[in-house]
């Protein structure tokens, strides 16, 4: 294996001898390999972006504050579900910093695991509302203070669409006649997407530790299909219920791809949202606490929103931040998330109506059971 991954592997302190590095994923933000070693075991090395994440300490600390947080409840509950761990270097500390700034980290390998990057079927969907709903239930009683706000106002809608007013006010014509219909759209659903913002300022929804990035491929499921845990814990922090729920059923539940260019294939499968907060709220020991179900049935539209509205201002200021495939990307990807925001609001009673019978009988099954 590549001399350089064996070095800082080596430098953690695990005693096992590096035999083979599968490279898993390499995106823009972290490149992750599996390491697998003579004695069998295999764990899992990732290199965090400094791009991303200027200050990767800080990231480090709430990683290992969920995790350690995680151990003692999710063993508590069910021994046979895995939890995500951070292995320490020998120096000590748990992130090695390289010369170009990146920093890494090391965990063990959870397996046999798989993830997914689209639901096959509705077992899937409810296996996702089950994980997630399991994360949340053990994280609800760490203090969101204690963990550091590393990506300041990362859903924040007022602030994204501060950054987009700027970035349409600078723009160069061509972008923005190119954009005419995207900027539209976003001028007649921008005041009610700002509805979950304005009852998180006014305190109604209380903040929780949330994970921020829950999308189908940051679960771990057996082979069988069974779920795990939810990996990828960088973007760990303070946030509220309707972060994570949105985002999860966003993307879950999308007939299109995130990028889909034609809108007539943007729809949403319900038979999948009913499924994943089954999963969510009926079968995890996820509690609500009050004010966390209110609009909650609007959070897959304000995050669909808020995607679209960040890809829509990186095209406006000239591709910047996120990786495009072809020219015009940007845009797509913007047009589909608004797209989407604009069905998720339309099936806004139908979302409810599920969500009101989901979280009775979880109360029901609760009195009884
Ligand atoms: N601890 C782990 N055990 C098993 N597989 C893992 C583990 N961590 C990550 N993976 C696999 O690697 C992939 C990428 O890891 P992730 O942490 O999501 O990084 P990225 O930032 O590239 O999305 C996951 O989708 C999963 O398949
Ligand atoms: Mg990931």
């Amino acid at each position: 294996m590549n001399v350089k991954l064996a070095d800082i592997f080596c430098r953690f302190a695990v005693g096992d001898l590096p035999c083979a590095a599968t490279l898993l994923t390499s995106g823009h933000i972290n490149q992750t390999w599996r390491v697998d070693t003579t004695s069998g075991a295999s764990y899992v090395l990732q290199r965090l972006s400094p791009v991303a994440f200027p200050d990767p300490d800080s990231v480090m600390a709430n990683k290992l504050a969920v995790t350690r947080h995680l151990s003692t409840r999710a063993a508590a509950a069910d021994a046979a579900r895995p939890v995500p761990r951070f292995l320490a270097l020998r120096e000590g500390g748990f992130l090695l910093r390289d010369e170009d700034g990146g920093a890494w980290n090391l965990m063990p390998f959870i397996g046999p695991s798989r993830s997914y990057l689209a639901a096959p079927d509705v077992h899937i969907a409810r296996e996702a509302g089950l994980t997630l709903g399991e994360f949340l239930s053990h994280t609800s009683d760490l203090d969101p203070t204690l963990l550091n706000e590393t990506l300041p106002g990362f859903h924040d809608l007022g602030r994204r669409l501060g950054e987009f007013d700027v970035a349409l006010a600078s723009a160069d014509a061509g972008r923005r006649n190119e954009a005419a219909q995207a900027i539209r759209d976003v001028g007649e659903l921008r005041e009610s997407m700002l509805v979950i913002e304005r009852l998180r300022v006014a305190g109604v929804i209380p903040p929780r530790v949330t994970h921020n990035d829950t999308k189908l491929p940051n679960m771990l499921f057996t082979p069988e299909g069974k779920g795990l845990c939810m990996i990828d814990l960088d973007t760990v922090m303070p946030g509220i219920l309707h972060y994570d729920f949105g985002d999860a059923v966003r993307m879950l539940c999308n007939t299109g791809a995130e990028d889909e260019p034609d809108p007539d294939r943007i729809g949403i499968r319900l038979d999948y949202f009913e499924a994943f907060i089954e999963g969510m709220f009926g079968s995890s020991r996820l509690a609500p606490q009050p004010g966390e179900t209110t609009a909650l049935a609007d959070s897959p539209a304000a995050m669909a929103f808020i995607v679209g509205l960040r890809m829509l201002t990186d095209f406006l200021e000239g591709d910047r931040y996120f990786t495009t495939a072809y020219p015009g990307h940007n845009l797509v990807r913007a047009r589909a998330q608004l797209a989407l925001a604009g069905r998720f609001a339309e099936a806004r009673a139908r979302l409810e109506d599920a969500l009101e019978s989901a979280l009775q009988s979880a109360a029901d099954s609760g009195r009884t059971g």
